[in-house]
């Protein structure tokens, strides 16, 4: 990837709407499924994926378009994960950059990607995994 991609397509398709973001959703997931070591964590923990996939598309509806359709609590959900763990944000963002840059315009899909990686890391640090290890710190009281 050159500097000569952000060059080729100038403007982004007219709209990202709530369609664009269910077909982003829909093959994100698909990938996840597939990935050695995310799948086995969603298959234990989705047991309705038609359900799953409106509720993340009304989730980045919310982000990206303010739809406010979104109502939950990530941070709550994704501590009773099982199985989560630092190492598995890496593999996620690739998949949703990939995706993104697959089915966006380029804009759209930095725009997307660029929350994700915030509200990645946010969730990390929630969650106590925020490269802990290579600071030597040790979070106290969490959870
Ligand atoms: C290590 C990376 C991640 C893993 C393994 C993971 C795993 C999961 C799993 C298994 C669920 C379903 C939980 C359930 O229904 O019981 C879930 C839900 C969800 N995830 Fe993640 N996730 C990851 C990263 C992210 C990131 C980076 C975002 C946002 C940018 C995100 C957003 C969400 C949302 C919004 C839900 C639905 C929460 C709700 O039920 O209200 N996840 N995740």
């Amino acid at each position: 990837m050159g500097p000569s991609a952000d060059h080729i397509a100038k403007t982004d398709p007219p709209t990202l709407d709530e369609a664009a973001i269910a077909a982003l959703v829909d093959a994100f997931y698909a990938r996840i499924r597939r990935h050695p070591e995310l799948g086995p964590i969603f298959e234990a923990a989705v047991h309705d994926w038609p359900a799953h996939l409106r509720l993340l598309t009304a989730f980045w509806s919310s982000v990206m378009l303010g739809t406010r359709s979104y109502r939950g609590n990530p941070m709550a959900v994704h501590r009773g994960v099982a199985g989560i763990h630092a190492g598995l944000f890496a593999p996620w963002l690739e998949l949703w950059r990939q995706t993104a840059r697959e089915r966006l315009g380029p804009d759209d899909a930095e725009r997307i990607i660029g929350h994700a990686e915030r509200i990645g890391e946010s969730l990390k640090m929630g969650l106590g995994m925020a490269r802990t290890k290579e600071l030597g710190l040790r979070i106290v009281g969490q959870g």
